[in-house]
């Protein structure tokens, strides 16, 4: 952190939740950078914590009480932001819940509402109270995720309200131009808190890291510098968009290796394909994996239908740097497979 900017001198930033995990990392990082943060959570006690320890980094930080579902206390927060430092002119909207593992189809109506609530409808009422104050090169981050491209099983709901948070982006970043900014980061998983059921367990924690290109899981200090890029100016002629900080896990849904890849890793035959790399490479150039994928059907590994459908047929997709039409991979995955 020693080489750090100060991009935001005599700014004033909000971080909802932030008292640990990644708002606490944002507000750490914007601070460092110059910004007064202002802090919250639900629990006092948390937030005294927190404001402790970036007053002993040398952050001017300041910190309140706010459950981002609180119409009272989203008001105190930029009521008294207002009054402490005058103006607001970044706001990271951070707060998430995940209160179920259960399939969308078994997921009770009281933690759809939750999770619509904190996840999505939040962020709206909060920037609804903020947006009036908001002037000329303010900016808004929210926080989505990886989950947001596919959602999994065990997150699906809430990956589907991050999914939402895209779309929010997209249309706040219209309403709100020209004068304030709104874009959004999609962290790849993180060993927070809110992670701790999927990143303590080491085989589950392997799994995970094994889905990035980079072999590890991401770090609060990761998602607050990519964070703090699109708050800041040298994200000026930036509104609107997504940055997924997630290691390279897959996240376009038409991701056409990154998809076989995953699927290859799922099934076990990633070691085979050193991870997920040499996938990338157009699969009929490439011997050993062609070798590897007939091996795979071969012990039954990989279901040849499964692959297939994943292929997109006619379509032209730029692979990295490479071209090659799909519709010639499409055949020569049909080869091998049959
Ligand atoms: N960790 C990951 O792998 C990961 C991956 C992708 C996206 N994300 C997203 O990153 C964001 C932060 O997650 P995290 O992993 O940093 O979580 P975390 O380490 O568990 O921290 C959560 C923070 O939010 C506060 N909080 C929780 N519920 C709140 C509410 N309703 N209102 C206000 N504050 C609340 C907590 O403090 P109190 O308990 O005092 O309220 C705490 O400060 C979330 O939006 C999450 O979806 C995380």
């Amino acid at each position: 952190m020693d080489k750090i900017g100060k991009r935001f001198e005599r700014k004033v930033a909000i971080v909802t939740a932030s008292t640990q995990g990644i708002g606490f990392g944002i507000a750490e990082r914007l601070g460092l950078e110059g910004a007064s943060v202002v802090i919250s959570s639900r629990r006092q006690k948390n937030v005294d914590a927190a404001v402790e320890k970036l007053k002993a980094r040398g952050i001017e930080a300041f910190g309140l009480v706010c459950h981002v579902s609180n119409t009272q206390q989203r008001k105190n927060l930029i009521e008294q932001t207002l009054q402490k430092y005058g103006k607001i002119d970044v706001i990271v909207s951070n707060a998430a819940a995940n209160p179920s593992v259960d399939t969308i189809l078994e997921t009770k109506e009281l933690v759809l509402d939750k999770l619509w609530e904190i996840n999505v409808k939040a962020s709206i009422l909060l920037l609804q109270e903020a947006g009036p104050h908001l002037k000329k090169g303010s900016s808004v981050v929210l926080i989505s995720s990886i989950t947001a491209y596919q959602p999994p099983a065990a997150l699906a709901m809430y990956g589907v309200t991050k999914t939402a948070l895209l779309g929010l982006t997209k249309a706040l970043a219209a309403e709100m131009a020209p004068n304030t900014r709104v874009n959004c980061v999609a962290p790849g998983f993180v060993p927070t808190h809110f992670a701790a059921f999927l990143t303590t367990d080491e085989s589950m924690k392997r799994g995970l890291e094994e889905k990035t290109l980079l072999n590890r899981l991401g770090t609060t200090e990761d998602m607050a510098a990519a964070a703090a890029y699109l708050a800041s100016d040298d994200a000026s002629y930036i509104t609107g968009e997504t940055l997924v900080v997630a290691g390279g896990m897959p996240s376009r849904l038409h991701h056409v290796q990154n998809s076989l890849a995953t699927i290859l890793c799922r099934k076990g035959t990633g070691k085979l394909l050193h991870g997920t790399q040499s996938i990338r490479a157009p699969i009929h150039q490439n011997s050993l994996q062609i070798r590897t994928l007939k091996a795979a059907c071969r012990f039954g590994s990989v279901d040849a239908a499964e692959v297939a459908d994943l292929l997109p047929p006619r379509e032209i997709i730029n692979l990295n740097s490479r071209l090659f039409k799909s519709v010639e991979f499409y055949t020569s995955i049909h080869e091998l497979l049959n």
